[in-house]
């Protein structure tokens, strides 16, 4: 059985992560897609905001499971019996962090493998950060996150907006 390892932040789950899953999930018998927990980032959604998110995209694809995990990516990918990391390339300026990042699971899993796929060209400019950021300025990011998604994100921003103007 092949399993497959998807890690990310998932600051929201958008449409070309779950361009990836799709994808992935017909290569392997078995995709995990496992959602960085404490994140440098500091993330607008929690972890279990981020997880239920990403459960509610992937209902329709049997063979996706969704985990947190905190620590190194290798020890959950050998806690969980995947034998390969995906990770999505949208455009060059991904490369050398990609690169960097499969090198060094490599040389601390070497029975890990990072496999990449290339994102859908539909979503090559499309990242959580750019989404939010639109959002957050209230912008249209229908064409990047799925409806029950961006409405989330869209509630997210009014609520800390709302939020704001109540400590005034
Ligand atoms: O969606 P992102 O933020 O680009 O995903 C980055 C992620 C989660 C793949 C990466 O930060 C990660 O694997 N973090 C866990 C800690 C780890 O194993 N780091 C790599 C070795 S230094």
């Amino acid at each position: 059985m092949k399993t497959a390892i998807y890690p990310g932040s998932f600051d929201p789950v958008t449409l070309g992560h779950v361009d990836i899953i799709e994808r992935s999930a017909k290569i392997f018998d078995k995709v995990i897609v496992g959602v960085l927990r404490n994140s440098a980032k500091s993330p607008l959604f929690s972890e279990e905001e981020r997880v239920n998110m990403l459960k509610y995209v992937t209902r329709d694809i049997p063979n996706v499971e969704v985990l947190s995990f905190d620590g190194l990516l290798v020890d959950f990918a050998r806690l969980n019996g995947a034998n390969v990391i995906i990770r999505g390339l949208r455009a060059v300026t991904d490369f050398e962090y990609e690169l960097q990042l499969a090198q060094m699971n490599r040389v601390i899993a070497p029975e890990l493998d990072t496999l990449f796929l290339t994102t859908n060209l539909k979503y090559a400019y499309l990242s959580s950060s750019m989404a939010k950021e639109v959002a957050m300025y209230g912008g249209d990011i229908s064409a990047f996150l799925d409806p029950e998604i961006a409405k989330k994100v869209r509630d997210k921003f009014r609520g800390k907006i709302l939020g704001y103007q109540g400590e005034r």
